[in-house]
């Protein structure tokens, strides 16, 4: 295999103006892709772009679907990294806000429907496309806080193997990449801003990085034709589960 295996693709990364999707942006087009950036924050897009060979941005709110159809259905992309996503807060269910509910849900359930959709017909009619979704371990596995986050990403695991049987004998490629806890924006998001909590969750643990799992997704995206990667569940070695982390004592 050639060090740019990737060479001629076009690949479409959402959620790429920070963490898992700015990683993995940077690998596909390292290894020469050119990458449609997608994210709603324009300045961290170009950021991002300007550390690819090749790659432009593309401000998008993966939630407004006319927006996603008009901007995306007429190009023809080789690779989808359906990776945008978020949580908000660790309350029960019982004490939950709904208008977050309909913040997570929207963006890691519809904006991974909105994502998809424009790009299906357009590989399907040419016989070749690799659909790359970015699950979790909380799509696995729920845990006490993560109820409306978790649901949203075990849905995203039922979109992966909804595609999977609806495509078989296409040539199009589906997987489903499902890190456990990463070191990103995502739980300062969630922690909505609180750095100092956000920065707890790591306290005596090694996570994993971006980097770590961009390696996986390009892994998945270099494999030959024939070859389709379904799930790659990655998990930090220090985290057995959603709920067991192994911690050093930092006093
Ligand atoms: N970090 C973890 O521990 C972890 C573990 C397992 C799975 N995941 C999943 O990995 C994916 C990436 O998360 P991350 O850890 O890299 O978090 P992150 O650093 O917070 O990045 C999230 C990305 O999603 C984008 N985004 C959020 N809402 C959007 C919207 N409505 N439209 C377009 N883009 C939107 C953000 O960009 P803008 O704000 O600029 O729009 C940002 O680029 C998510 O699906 C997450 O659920 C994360």
């Amino acid at each position: 295999m050639t060090n740019t295996p990737l060479s001629g693709r076009l690949a479409l990364v959402t959620g790429a103006s920070a963490g898992i999707g700015a990683a993995a942006a940077r690998a596909l087009s390292v290894a020469g892709a050119h990458v449609v950036c997608c994210a709603r924050r324009e300045e961290a897009l170009e950021a991002v772009v300007a550390e690819c060979p090749s790659a432009e941005a593309l401000p998008l709110d993966v939630t407004d679907g006319a927006a996603c159809a008009a901007a995306l259905g007429d190009r023809a992309f080789d690779i989808v990294l359906a990776n945008a996503g978020m949580a908000i807060g660790t309350s029960s269910l019982v004490d939950g806000d709904v208008s977050d509910w309909s913040r997570v849900i929207d963006t890691n359930v519809k904006g991974v429907l909105n994502t998809i959709r424009p790009v299906l017909s357009g590989m399907k009619e040419r016989g070749f496309g690799h659909v790359i979704t970015l699950g979790s371990v909380a799509g696995r596995q729920v845990y006490p806080g993560g109820n409306v986050y978790c649901a949203t990403k075990f849905a995203v695991k039922a979109l992966y193997e909804a595609l999977r049987v609806e495509l078989v004998g296409t040539g199009l490629r589906i997987t489903t990449v499902d890190p456990g806890m990463v070191e990103t924006e995502f739980s300062l998001v969630r922690f909505e801003g609180d750095k100092a909590k956000a920065d707890a969750l790591y306290d005596g643990m090694t996570p994993l990085t971006s980097e770590d799992v961009a390696d996986a997704i390009l892994w998945a995206a270099t494999r030959p034709a024939h070859v389709d990667i379904g799930e790659i569940v990655l998990w930090p070695t220090d985290q057995a589960s959603t709920t067991l982390v192994h911690r050093t004592s930092t006093e």
